[in-house]
């Protein structure tokens, strides 16, 4: 459990147990931007329940006030008036969330609104050509700073519809370029998005919107007006995963997560550690506007796997954290057609294979994934696959909290720097850590 938390520096000490039920997990930070921005571009008021509290969905909150809507937050519900945009006086500070930024960058472009949009130092350095490129051709005219962040939308002119083809498989492009036709004129088709997670096409018929999927393409008819409407977020599989994984490496733990989203675009961490060996039960208990419900999993020897590029967009985010269960699971496990996660909040491969080796991990990297070595066989308790260390998480929410589940089945403390950053997606991890620890 963790022993101590500085402003930036945690240290979570090796856990002698794990479990029970977790705690309350944040609403899904995925549905949550979609449902704030789909709610301002909606004449009326909607209010949107659960909404995560991490500091990426406050950003999302905080430009599309910017952008015109009345935004009232009590806890986690948000009150949301939308309507017509306006050009902000000011450029609009996406903070650390790329998802605010390229679905704003298609929203904006739609609506024929100017900004400038811009972000933290992580966020500057992501690429924003992947997003401005294809909205160009739907007659958007963007400008980006070298391929980064700031980007200038000029608005001025609307949109036409046109067929799309996506060079990089992403649920960001993918939602960036549906928002934007849906102020185009016309019909635009969007092929490429593959099997990226399709929170927007499942969202968008609840605001009245219609957009259809035919095979690999998303068609949308525009222009079309949005619906002010209820919504109400399921919690957040990416949350979750690291209860899952802590109760999957430390020996005689069972965790159960509630009210989670059971998306199957979401799942592939789940999926993994049943493949892994780990004791899953996924019990779905609504199917509406998401399939979500209940997981429960529960320690088991653990043994290595491989994670190819088609399995890759399901556990995008928690490919870190597989990392480290695999650090845990005897044998190599092998992550290829993962490039992606080299322009996430950080380089993730690097961060994670820095933070494993100073934990005594054996991590090779490689440009689109890592290969990480286990112990011969799976350990029995009272042994341990890593060793406590000072670990660098690199600002990256990911990366803090996976390091700090891998302290949990290490042989000493570990202290991870940065570790403050968690509040992008879930500002209550340490003290719900401490809650399912026992020492
Ligand atoms: C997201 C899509 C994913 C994911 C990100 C959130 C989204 O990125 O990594 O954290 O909400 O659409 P891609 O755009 O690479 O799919």
């Amino acid at each position: 459990m963790p022993t101590e938390t500085r402003p930036s520096t945690a240290v979570v000490a090796p856990a002698r147990g794990f479990g029970g039920e977790a705690p309350h997990v944040p609403g899904d930070k995925s549905i949550s931007h979609r449902a704030v921005i789909f709610s301002a571009l909606a004449d009326g008021v909607s209010t949107v329940t659960n909404v995560a509290p991490g500091e990426d969905v406050a950003s999302s909150m905080r430009c599309v006030a910017a952008l015109g809507a009345t935004v009232e937050r009590d806890g986690d519900r948000v009150r949301i008036h939308g309507g017509a945009w306006r050009a902000p006086a000011e450029p609009l500070d996406c903070g650390n969330s790329g998802t605010t930024m390229r679905l704003l960058m298609g929203a904006i472009a739609g609506r024929n609104v100017a900004a400038t949009l811009d972000g933290d130092g992580s966020l500057r350095r992501r690429p924003m050509l992947r997003v401005a490129e294809p909205l160009a051709e739907l007659g958007a005219l963007i400008e980006t700073t070298a391929g980064n962040a700031p980007v200038f939308i000029r608005g001025g002119r609307p949109l036409h519809g046109a067929t799309v083809a996506l060079k990089v498989r992403s649920a960001q492009l993918a939602s960036a370029l549906t928002l934007a036709a849906t102020g185009a004129q016309g019909r635009t088709t969007i092929t490429g998005a593959g099997s990226a997670r399709d929170h927007t096409n499942k969202m968008l018929p609840h605001y009245g919107v219609d957009v259809r999927v035919e095979g690999d393409a998303i068609v949308i008819d525009g222009p079309q007006n949005f619906h002010a409407a209820d919504f109400h977020v399921p919690g957040d599989p990416s949350a979750a995963a690291f209860w899952l994984a802590a109760a999957a490496i430390v020996p005689g733990s069972r965790i159960v997560v509630r009210d989670v989203n059971l998306n199957p675009t979401r799942l592939g961490f789940v999926y993994a550690l049943q493949r892994m060996g780990a004791g899953v039960e996924i019990s779905v208990e609504s199917e509406r506007p998401e399939p979500f419900g209940r997981i429960e999993v529960f320690a088991r020897p653990l043994h290595a796997i491989a994670v190819e590029a088609p399995d890759v967009p399901a556990i995008l985010d928690e490919l870190p954290l597989l990392g480290i269960v695999a650090a845990y699971a005897a044998g190599t496990t092998t992550v290829r057609g993962a490039r992606e996660l080299r322009v996430k909040e950080s380089d993730r491969i690097a961060v994670l294979a820095t933070g494993l080796r100073a934990l005594g991990g054996t991590i090779a990297e490689v440009d689109d994934g890592f290969d990480v070595t286990g112990p011969s066989s799976s350990l029995g308790a009272g042994s341990a696959a890593l060793h406590g260390a000072t670990v660098a998480s690199g600002g990256d929410h990911r990366l803090a909290m996976g390091f700090a589940i891998a302290a949990l089945g290490a042989a000493g403390p570990v202290t991870i720097e940065e570790a403050d950053c968690c509040a992008i997606s879930h500002p209550t991890f340490f003290s719900d850590l401490e809650r399912l620890c026992r020492a």
